[in-house]
Parts: structure tokens; sequence; C-alpha cells
């Protein structure tokens, strides 16, 4: 049975950096607070108007020119995003066309913080199976849109206002601020294919999932448990805003990420010594940090971005793979792990030799 390998990625993240400091101006927040809790310095903002579809289309072309595929080759495009351009139907079509793809089967994943590895698992069946011989996966997030900011905060937001927003905008922004300062808008796009000869390509990805906590992390509003499944009332009350128990939340993070990571290691027989890169889903610089030190992962074998780039979702893990994969970092032959846990709840790994 061939392996499956990845050809080539790029990535695309949103115009505008947004520091810790200009969160503070709209909410009750400090640099040195977001800084010292989730390791985050900056994210990226679009402006108003570019949509998921839009990062992830340029990511996707920088994708297909780094792999030398033609466009023609792609049989299978696989959407991962929690924040999608329309309510249905989701981001793959719009990829189809847009890139100019042929009338090849389109699929729409939402496995949140853990959707890049589902579609990596996807990818990996269909090749293996021969269902395909290509594959393009987008992770693609434009969080900002979940931001309940009035026009004011948005403008303090983008300097194009000095502020001070009113208190009430303050006070409202502020009941938020344990999400907001986590989040980015950004995009990362992989083309897999069959790698028929030796042993380089995806190893095995583990993915679970479990859905009695929920309500630990979601989006109470805009679903078709209310009718009308969008209101007023719902805008309102700020239900369209995710919600989150964030200790339950890093407690099942840590507890998972380290859990199926020993697992694939164990079921290939493999320790941190043989593991080149280590890719961990960038939700918080402290689960990381947790996490690494359980498993005995030394800082030299980790590359991390949440430091710019916030938590991008669905675009982080193939984010930290193309930058590492730009930079030189990964080499024909490394063995690469990538880990994730994320709402619904979903956790998952692949390991991977490059
Ligand atoms: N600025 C200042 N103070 C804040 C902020 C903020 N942005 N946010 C919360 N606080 C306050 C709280 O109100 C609380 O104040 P209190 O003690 O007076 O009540 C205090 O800080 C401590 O709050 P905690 O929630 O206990 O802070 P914690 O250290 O747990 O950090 C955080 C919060 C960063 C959210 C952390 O819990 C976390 O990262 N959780 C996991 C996130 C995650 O993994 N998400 C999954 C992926 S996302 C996805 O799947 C879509």
């Amino acid at each position: 049975m061939p392996r499956t390998i990845i050809v080539g990625s790029g990535s695309e993240i949103a115009k505008n950096k947004i520091t810790n400091d200009t969160l503070s101006k709209v909410m009750d927040t400090t640099d040195a607070w977001i800084r010292e809790r989730s390791g985050v310095e900056t994210r990226y903002y679009v402006d108003a108007g570019t949509s998921t579809s839009d990062l992830g289309v340029i990511a996707a072309e920088r994708a297909i020119e780094n792999s030398g595929t033609a466009r023609e080759d792609i049989d299978l495009v696989i959407s991962a995003t929690m924040t999608p351009d329309y309510f249905f139907p989701g981001n793959s079509g719009i990829y189809q066309t847009r890139l100019g793809l042929r009338q090849i089967p389109c699929f729409d994943i939402r496995q949140q913080c853990t959707g890049f590895l589902y579609g990596l698992q996807l990818a990996d069946a269909h090749i293996r199976s021969g269902l395909a011989g290509t594959v393009l996966l987008v992770g693609a997030e434009v969080h900002t849109g979940f931001m309940p900011f009035s026009p004011k905060s948005w403008d303090v937001i983008h300097g194009r206002d000095p502020g001070p927003v009113s208190a009430e905008d303050f006070e409202w922004n502020s009941r938020f601020r344990n999400l907001i300062v986590l989040f980015g808008d950004g995009a990362s796009a992989v083309v897999l294919k069959a790698n028929e000869e030796g042993d380089e390509g995806i190893v095995e990805t583990i993915l679970c999932g479990d859905g009695k906590d929920l309500d630990k992390l979601y989006v109470p509003g805009t679903g078709f448990r209310s009718r009308p499944y969008t209101s007023a009332e719902q805008l309102a009350r700020g239900d369209h805003v995710p919600v989150m128990d964030g200790r339950a939340v890093f407690r099942m993070a840590t507890t998972r990420m380290i859990e199926v990571a020993n697992e694939v290691m164990k079921r290939h027989r493999v320790t941190v010594a043989d593991l080149s890169l280590v890719l961990m889903h960038q939700a918080n610089m402290r689960i990381n940090e947790y996490c690494a030190k359980q498993l005995g992962i030394p800082a030299e074998k980790i590359v991390h971005n949440i430091e710019r780039y916030g938590n991008t979702t669905a675009a982080t893990i193939p984010l930290l793979f193309d930058e590492a994969a730009r930079g030189g970092k990964v080499k024909k032959g490394d063995l690469i792990l990538m880990v994730a846990f994320g709402a619904g709840m979903n956790w998952g790994a692949t390991l991977m030799r490059a």
C-alpha cells in the first residue's frame, strides 16, 4: 500500500497586526496578562469583508505552486474550518471553483482545532485506497466574525480612531476577553500524494472524539436548535460568540494531547529521541510547555507560532509545517509528530516521515 506524503504547502496570514496593547484599549486586559497566561503577543485580523476562503485560496495557490502539481491533477479537496464563509454550503466547493479545479469531490469537515489532522486522515484514506491520487487540504479561519465589537471598537482596533471606547462598549467587550485575546485569522494548505516507494509519508493518524463536554467550548446561538436559527435577540445576548470554560479545556487538552502522542509513538515503537520535529496545536503556550515537559520533548524539536499568530484553529498545524518546511527545518526522512486538541471535543496525533 502506498503512503501519503505532503508534496507542497503554502500559507496566508491576515494583513492587520494587532498587539495586546491594542486590545487593551477596548477591553479590560493587559499585555502582561495575555503573554503570561497564553503566550500570545500579536495576532492578525482581516479587514471586514475578507472571508476565510479569501485567505484559503491564496494559501492553496501557494501550496499548489510549491508542490509543482498541475491543478487538473487534483482529485479531491478538503476544507477544514469552523468559520466558513456561509452557514452552508461549506468552503470546499468555493475552493474547487476559485482555484479552477475539475468537478472533483469536495469535503467539508468541522473538527475545529483538530480539523487539519482529521483532514489528513481523510486524505490518507483516499490516497491509500486508490480513490484519489492527489488531494488538496486547506485549513483556514477568519475568527474576527465571532468578535462582538461595535463599529467604534473596530475603528479603535484598526487604528482609525484613537479611542477611548464608551464604558458600555468596554464592559461588553471585556465579557468575552478570555476567548477573544487568543484567536487570529490565517490560512494554510497542503497538497498530498501517494508515495509508492520508500517509507516517507504518513505512518498513522489516531483520531478521537467525545461530545460529552461540548458545552465547555461551543457557540450557543446561530444554530438550528433555535427557530429561526439566528435572531437579533441572540446577537444582543452575545450567543454568537463562543463560550469557553478555559480551565476545563486546559485540563482536557493537556491530558488528551499527552495520551494520544504517547499512543501513536508506542504503536510504532518510536521514542521522543526518534522525532525531529513536533508540531502541537497552538491554543496556549502553557498547554504546550506542559505537554512537552511531560512527554520529555526538548525545546529544539518544537516549533511554535502562537506568539505571532495566536490560535488559528484549523490553520495552525499546516502553518507550523509550512514555516518549518520553508525554513529548511523539514528534511527528507525526518520523523514528525503532530498533536492537536479542540472543541467537540476532538483530538488526535499524526506520525509522519517527511
Ligand atoms: N485579561 C485579563 N484577565 C483575564 C482575561 C484577559 N484576557 N481573561 C480572563 N481573565 C481573568 C479571569 O476573569 C479571572 O479573573 P478572576 O480570578 O478575578 O475570576 C482570571 O483572569 C483567571 O482566569 P482563568 O480563566 O482561570 O485563567 P487561565 O489561567 O485559565 O487562562 C485561558 C485562561 C488563557 C483561556 C486558559 O484557560 C486556556 O488557554 N484554556 C484552554 C484554551 C484551549 O485550549 N482551547 C481549545 C482550542 S480552541 C478551539 O478548539 C476552537
